[in-house]
């Protein structure tokens, strides 16, 4: 399985706060002047959007169409990824296809969807942002916004399962580094800037 150096992951359930530590890292990453990309899936590209429509609960899909959804979206993605990165540029995303092996894996077969992300190359670091499922729901509800597709207290206790068994199955040459979600916001991004920085 291919790795790519210089492509990083940020994967959490709803509510882990994966979104804040990575805004933090691109405005830390653009003031010391370190070419990066800032990336997020689903997408903001047309597959992208229909899914994010599916998560609004707009359209209803069966699982495994939403499993092909992201595959599909990611597809698209990929080619992007490793463009920037053959380039030299530093990716950091915000959900890859471990989210899929972790979400799709708690209502698809778990080996179905390995196999539809089976060519997908996969990141050099993983940070994983480990974050009570009560401490996501308490976060989730105080947003205020409409509870998305995935967003409930038992579907995440699932979710958190299949991340670790996700993490159980990384190929070599691919460094998870799991971080305490419940830890501050400014504790998190410091150890995440030693991770990434040495
Ligand atoms: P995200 O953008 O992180 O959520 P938010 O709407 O809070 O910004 O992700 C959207 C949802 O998609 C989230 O519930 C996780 C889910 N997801 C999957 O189920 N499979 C996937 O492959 C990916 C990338 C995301």
């Amino acid at each position: 399985m291919q790795v790519l150096d210089g492509f990083v992951v940020l994967e959490g359930l709803d509510g882990a706060g994966t979104t804040t530590q990575l805004q933090k890292l691109d405005r830390f990453l653009n003031g010391k002047g370190k070419a990066h990309l800032v990336q997020a899936e689903p997408t903001d590209g047309p597959i992208g959007r229909l899914i994010r429509d599916v998560l609004q609960h707009k359209h209803s899909v069966q699982p495994w169409t939403l499993a092909m959804l992201y595959a599909a979206d990611r597809n698209e993605h990929v080619a992007r990824i490793e463009q920037e990165i053959a380039g030299g540029n530093m990716v950091v995303c915000d959900r890859y296809l471990y989210s899929s092996l972790a979400y799709q894996g708690v209502t698809c077969p778990w080996e179905d969807v390995w196999t539809l992300n089976q060519h997908y190359p996969h990141p050099s670091t993983i940070l994983y942002i480990d974050t009570p499922v009560e401490e996501c729901m308490k976060r989730i509800s105080h947003r205020g916004e409409p509870v998305e597709l995935f967003e409930h207290q038992e579907f995440l206790t699932k979710v958190r399962d299949g991340y670790e068994r996700a993490f159980s199955h990384l190929p070599a040459g691919v460094r998870m580094v799991r971080l305490d979600g419940a830890a501050e916001p400014e504790e998190i991004f410091r150890k995440i800037c030693q991770v990434l920085l040495g």
